[in-house]
């Protein structure tokens, strides 16, 4: 009894140590993204004329059509022979992750099987940021890098190429916000520690930066 106790007991802690980030809520549901639309948005020296930062947000929800199509211009594959996505990555590391927070909990996006993989069935919105706003925004984008993808370097080099990488799928959001409609603002003024928590994410995982995504408040 005792010898089967310890292996179930070593079972178990491999599969933690394996197994990165673990799913902390099993009633959550992945979500399948559509398939994202590709002739639609205004002209791109318009939408430049467009983009801005905004802070007042309406609480409705984004259309599933929306969050797959806002996802897709931020970090999506656009060249599905090499797996390249749409913003660009120095030696095509592709290590941000992008975290999604919307009402229902927490969601990864992984856009090889266009899917939001579950990872938290909290609302932790208010978490995401230390202005007040963020708490009721439908969607905050948290952008984490993961230096496990990052092979050499110092911890300074890790950093200055994650915050570039992370600038490029912000900007994208932005355009395609400014093309939608949709208001956004880019956020530094979070408490990365307390955010990594609540995300249980690992030593080697880093809170960049989040993104507030919802239709203006009318
Ligand atoms: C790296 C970065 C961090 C930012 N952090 C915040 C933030 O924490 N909160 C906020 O309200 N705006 C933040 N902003 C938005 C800037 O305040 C905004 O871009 C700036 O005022 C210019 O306005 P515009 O984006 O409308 O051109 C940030 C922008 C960048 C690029």
């Amino acid at each position: 009894m005792r010898k089967i106790l310890i292996s179930l007991g070593s079972l178990v802690l491999t599969f933690l140590l394996v197994c990165p980030n673990p799913i902390h809520s099993e009633e959550l549901k992945e979500i399948k993204l559509l398939k994202p639309q590709m002739d639609g948005g205004r002209l791109l020296m318009q939408v430049l004329k467009d983009r801005h930062s905004s802070r007042e947000f309406s609480t409705d929800e984004l259309p599933l059509q929306v969050l797959s199509n806002l996802l897709w211009a931020a970090f999506g594959i656009n060249r599905p022979d090499s797996g390249k996505r749409t913003a660009p990555s120095a030696v095509n590391w592709q290590n941000i992750d992008i975290y999604v927070a919307m009402t229902k909990g927490l969601y990864l996006y992984d856009a090889k099987s266009n899917i939001l993989k579950p990872v938290l069935a909290e609302d932790i919105r208010a978490a995401t940021g230390t202005q007040s706003f963020v708490k009721n925004v439908p969607v905050n984008l948290i952008y984490v890098a993961d230096f496990s993808k990052i092979p050499r370097g110092t911890e300074e080099d890790k950093n200055f190429y994650s915050a570039a990488h992370t600038g490029f799928i912000s900007q994208n959001v932005y355009l395609y916000c400014a093309s939608e409609g949709l208001a956004t603002v880019v956020r530094g003024l979070i408490d990365r520690e307390a955010m990594s928590k609540v995300m249980k994410l690992r030593p080697d995982q880093k809170v960049m930066f989040a993104q507030s995504v919802g239709y203006p408040k009318k």
